[in-house]
């Protein structure tokens, strides 16, 4: 087999390349380990940026998002108790956030790239990309007891932090920066109706707390918890009780709780790996980098990534021209690290730690007043969360 792009994996991030990729007459082929339901199965963030909206559009994958997707103006904030709203669009000049979940984005992608009739191979086992520092890349794989292989001008490493992309470069050629944060997110999802109709970021001495949702009847909550909690120790009950002390005395009085039909922890992480380009492995989205969720930065990053990395592509097979592609990696980097410092500091304003002194707490309590008081610091958290230009 033979094609100009192999894509591992089938993410949000290699499905939107392979989409890009399509429209500007670039071939590819996306090999991925799971099966499709699986992918379909994972439950992530659900905030997409402006930028990213467009991408959508302009892969024709956007129909179902324009309809169902909720427009967001601004978020609101609580902090010792009291509830501050942030109008994201007046301080942008007019900029939004559309709320719709990450898996109909990815399930929009997969209808668009079966519409276009391209190959996708699920279920590839022992995939490796090979020989990426030549000019005759490969990949191989496993699939039902028998190894294949793609021969290809390029590879695009979109498989996620665990990848076998980022896992293939030597050690000496890659640097790796890394922050784990001592807590998790616990995050509930229920058939109710959202406490509100923004999202709520919530600062309390028990710990951060976040309402969101993915519909009008259908909410998403996250707490603040230790590391090694478990599920197990939260039943629905004691989620609820917990949400409604760290919020606002509205906001709990407003809450409508009921059933949770998805209940899991993730742990909290930033991490890049420079540079994002090797020979001819390019990496892109989560197997180059981790935001923690506070900003909601995850997906639109993979975004942006593909997005540059698309049009270098693009400009390698019209122009024959190197220039783009050499400089993926750095373009995409200058981006990248933008929204890491966003998501860090997010994550340090919102969230307890446990080893914080009383100067500590005072200040975090003086970062969030200045910032619900003063129109330039609510201008940088906006123009951050709606999304930084490409
Ligand atoms: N071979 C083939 N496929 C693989 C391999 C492998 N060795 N390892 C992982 N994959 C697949 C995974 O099964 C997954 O479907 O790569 C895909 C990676 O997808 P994501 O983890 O969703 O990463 P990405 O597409 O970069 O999306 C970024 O997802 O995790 C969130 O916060 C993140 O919102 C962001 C977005
Ligand atoms: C979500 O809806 O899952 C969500 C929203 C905003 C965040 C993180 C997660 O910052």
């Amino acid at each position: 087999m033979r094609t100009q792009v192999v894509i591992i994996g089938s993410g949000p991030a290699g499905l939107l390349l392979g989409q890009l990729l399509h429209i500007y007459g670039v071939d590819n082929i996306i090999v991925e380990r799971k099966d499709r339901d699986y992918i379909l199965g994972r439950i992530r963030a659900g905030v997409l940026e402006q930028g990213t909206v467009k991408l959508l559009d302009e892969v024709g994958a956007s129909a179902r998002l324009h309809r169902e997707g909720l427009i967001h103006d601004g978020i609101e904030l609580v902090f010792d108790g009291v509830r501050h709203r942030i109008d994201m669009k007046e301080a942008t000049g007019g900029k939004t956030v559309t709320v719709y979940g990450q898996t109909e984005v990815t399930h929009d992608l997969m209808d668009a790239r079966a519409a276009a009739g391209l190959t996708t191979i699920y279920d590839a086992d022992q995939v490796t990309p090979r020989d990426f520092d030549g000019d005759k890349p490969r990949v191989t794989y496993v699939k039902d007891g028998t190894t294949h292989e793609i021969a290809c001008d390029f590879i695009a490493g979109c498989d996620g932090f665990h990848g076998i992309s980022r896992q293939s470069v030597p050690a000496d050629a890659i640097r790796q920066f890394e922050r784990v944060y001592p807590f998790g997110w616990l995050g509930v999802l229920s058939e109710t109706p959202p406490v509100s109709p923004e999202l709520i970021y919530t600062k309390h001495d028990r710990g951060f707390a976040l309402c969101s949702m993915r519909s009008q009847t259908r909410s998403r909550y996250y707490l603040q918890c230790r590391l090694d909690d478990h599920v197990d120790n939260w039943s629905d009950e004691k989620f609820w009780d917990e949400l409604k002390r760290r919020l606002d005395p509205e906001a709990a009085g407003h809450l409508v709780t009921g059933p949770s039909i998805e209940k899991s922890i993730a742990p909290l992480r930033s991490f890049v790996a420079e540079p994002m380009k090797f020979g001819r492995l390019f990496l892109a989205g989560d197997a180059a980098h981790i935001v923690p969720p506070t900003g909601a930065k995850g997906l639109n990053l993979a975004a942006s990534d593909v997005h540059y990395l698309s049009v270098a592509l693009r400009e390698f097979y019209a122009e024959k021209s190197a220039a783009g592609i050499d400089a993926y990696s750095t373009k995409a980097l200058a981006r990248v690290w933008k929204a890491e410092r966003f998501s860090w500091w997010m994550t340090s304003m919102l969230h307890h730690f446990a080893d914080t002194d009383e100067f500590s707490a005072r200040i975090q309590i003086a970062e969030l007043t200045y910032l619900v008081g003063s129109k330039a610091a609510t201008a940088a958290l906006s123009e951050n969360y709606v999304g930084l230009p490409y």
